[in-house]
């Protein structure tokens, strides 16, 4: 057999293969037990025609390994080719929410009254019935305190149904001046219509200090009108009752919509509802040890829901609570 001829066309068939699979059947082709190399490896009679074959055979051998290894650095430099990270691409952007539009509202109030120096409470959802009605004035006959319309967990023990009873959590702990908001979650037992729900969200107001007096409240709830609903605003005051404010008023905004001329939001009579208040009663400031002779206060409270229904149309009060994507998402 021709060795230099057997070599080279070993070594081209070698050097043209791209991959292990066409590598293999190339070795068996020269290396495999029925190669014209095995064979004649086989049948030799003389020491010299054995060393110029095993020489070969080792040289063979040794191309093959090498190859291998040419093969496996090729397809490693090709998938690290493929596989190239560009950092400089935009990434994908996670999905990201945002907050709910009575968190914004809650924080659009709780801002502006930072602003006027008052500061944010938090009150307390569960609650006891002297916080929530006895020191905040209402007889034990009351309609409000009825099972029908609050909801009572466990003897005196209810879900508040107003965030009023932050005042008195506030000053059992403060003495004046008290200058507070206490935004919060309120319950009561309804059923649940377009106007109606058993959950929804009021701020509390509170400031009590030496001579504070009706001007006081309406200054600041004008300044609130307007912070809230467009600088140029009017408020009204109307007769009103409440058991914790003496006198008691209800507050009207002029309509944002119509500017006061009558429109289907104001029901054509160009005010719009927006907060209960009034002078704190002196018997809510002796339930909680202050002197009215010494002090005397203002108190609000504000619907969130409302703000949002009032601003943006929105229709069913119990949207706010379902959670669905494609009401969240406007805001
Ligand atoms: N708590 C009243 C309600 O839920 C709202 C309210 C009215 C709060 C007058 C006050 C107030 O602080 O002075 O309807």
């Amino acid at each position: 057999m021709d060795v230099q001829a057997l070599e080279s066309q070993a070594l081209s068939a070698i050097a043209a293969t791209s991959d292990p699979h066409e590598l293999e059947a190339v070795r068996v082709r020269f290396l495999g037990r029925k190669s014209e190399l095995k064979q004649a490896l086989r049948g030799i009679r003389d020491r010299e025609t054995g060393m110029t074959l095993n020489a070969l055979r080792d040289r063979l051998e040794a191309a093959f390994d090498e190859r291998a290894q040419g093969l496996e650095r090729e397809a490693r430099a090709r998938a690290a080719e493929a596989d190239t990270l560009d950092v400089t691409l935009p990434g994908d952007a996670p999905p990201r929410g945002h907050l709910h539009l009575l968190t914004q509202i809650r924080r659009e109030v709780e801002d502006v009254f930072l602003g006027l120096g008052y500061a944010v409470v938090d009150g307390a959802e569960v609650e006891d019935t002297w916080h929530l009605f006895d020191a905040l004035n209402m007889p034990p006959q009351h309609i409000t305190r009825s099972p029908l319309h609050t909801l009572y967990l466990n003897g005196d023990v209810v879900l508040r149904t107003e965030t009023s009873a932050s005042q008195i959590r506030v000053m059992e702990v403060q003495s004046p001046p008290v200058y507070i908001v206490s935004p919060g979650r309120v319950y009561r037992r309804e059923t649940a219509d377009a106007t109606h729900a058993s959950i929804f969200h009021q701020v509390e107001g509170l400031a009590v200090d030496r001579g504070i007096t009706l001007a006081d409240l309406k200054g600041t709830l004008l300044y609130t009108a307007r912070a809230l609903f467009g600088e140029d605003r009017e408020i009204r005051f109307s007769t009103d009752f409440f058991p914790f404010t003496e006198p008691s008023v209800g507050v009207a905004v002029s309509c944002f919509i119509c500017n006061g001329t009558g429109c289907a939001i104001c029901k054509q009579t160009g005010w719009i509802e927006m907060a209960g208040s009034g002078l704190v009663d002196p018997n809510v400031l002796r339930n909680v040890g202050y002197d009215p002779e010494e002090v005397s206060g203002f108190a609000f409270g504000l619907g969130l829901e409302r703000i949002a229904i009032l601003r943006h149309g929105v229709p069913d009060i119990r949207m706010f609570l379902e959670n669905d994507l494609r009401f969240l998402r406007q805001f």
